[in-house]
């Protein structure tokens, strides 16, 4: 497949963002809706956020503000130490309920996948929030290079384990490595994207480097980072943080204001960015995202499911 965009690009060859912005306004506008997620560079599908603009944040707010507990539970953790780790070379095995198993090194991914440029709402379950434009692929792509076997439902995903470059393994926050998963459905939506880069740059290491999931609609400890294994399996996985604290983070964690975590609640956030005096914004079902996901869950009680 020929790509629109490389991830190994240098600066000077990328798009200027200030660029592409202008075109996604001028799309914006001739389509008639507040923002457009999506397709900026020649997509087939338009994704409308028509709640609300997508202003992006800034390159600091997003590679200085981050949650990567693997380099510790602070904020600020993540820019400073995530440096150390190895990213080159690089592969993800890919195993389970697939015709194909084994282990994709990056390059054969990025040779196969097509690169496109997406700019989504980022929710993170503490109540704040970002914009970022994303370059990535669609997870299905990356199942189907696998080969998804009929009988499986879940796909289960693992972060890097390597205790001698992340100093937050040390401390057992969590059951080391970083485990997170999405039903089968949920994984082969549209908007679920496997992330490379971002504003047209790779991905910073504390954001994930070489290839981190992006799960718009659901709470942003659902988008792991730095993965090293996918599992197709006929059961749902266990993750990171519901193995913590299954009371407060359940398997779904899809964005829902009208569900509260135990100790806060979910109904409104903070835009990270907005300055010390700006208000909080209602938090929106399926952080905006409700109509193109909503199908997914229904007849399901989205309070026992959270
Ligand atoms: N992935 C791994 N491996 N380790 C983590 O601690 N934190 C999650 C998610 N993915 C996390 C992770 C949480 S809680 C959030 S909010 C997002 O990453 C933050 O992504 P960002 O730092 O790129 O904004």
């Amino acid at each position: 497949m020929a790509h629109r965009w490389k991830n190994n690009l240098s600066d000077g060859d990328v798009t200027p963002y200030a660029a592409f912005l202008n075109r996604r306004q001028i799309m914006a506008g001739l389509g008639g809706t507040a923002g457009l997620g999506l397709a900026a560079l020649g997509g087939t599908t338009a994704w409308a956020d028509t709640a609300r603009a997508l202003e992006p944040n800034s390159w600091d707010d997003v590679t200085t503000y981050c949650n990567f507990y693997e380099f510790g539970t602070g904020k600020g953790d993540p820019a400073a130490y995530a440096g150390q780790m190895t990213t080159k070379p690089w592969s993800v095995e890919i195993d389970g309920l697939v015709d194909r198993p084994g282990s994709y090194s990056m390059a054969q991914i990025l040779e196969a996948m097509t690169l496109e440029e997406r700019i989504y709402r980022f929710r993170c379950v503490e109540a704040w929030s970002m914009v970022v434009p994303w370059q990535g692929f669609e997870l299905a792509d990356l199942l189907a290079l696998a080969g998804v076997q009929g009988g499986a439902k879940y796909v289960a995903f693992e972060t890097l384990y390597r205790p001698s470059e992340m100093p937050g393994t040390a401390y057992k926050v969590l059951d080391w490595p970083y485990r997170e998963g999405l039903r089968l459905d949920e994984a082969q939506h549209p908007l679920a994207i496997m992330a490379t880069g971002i504003f047209g740059k790779p991905l910073p290491n504390q954001n994930g480097a070489p290839l981190r999931l992006v799960v718009p609609w659901k709470y942003g400890f659902k988008s792991i980072k730095s993965i090293v294994r996918i599992t197709l399996t006929d059961q749902e996985p266990p993750t990171s943080w519901n193995m913590a604290n299954g009371r407060e983070y359940g398997f779904y964690s899809n964005v829902n204001p009208k569900v509260d975590h135990p100790r806060w609640s979910q109904a409104t956030e903070r835009r990270i960015g907005g300055g010390l005096f700006a208000g909080r914004e209602p938090t929106l079902m399926f952080n905006g995202y409700k109509d193109e996901v909503a199908s997914l869950y229904e007849g399901m009680d989205l309070a026992q499911n959270f």
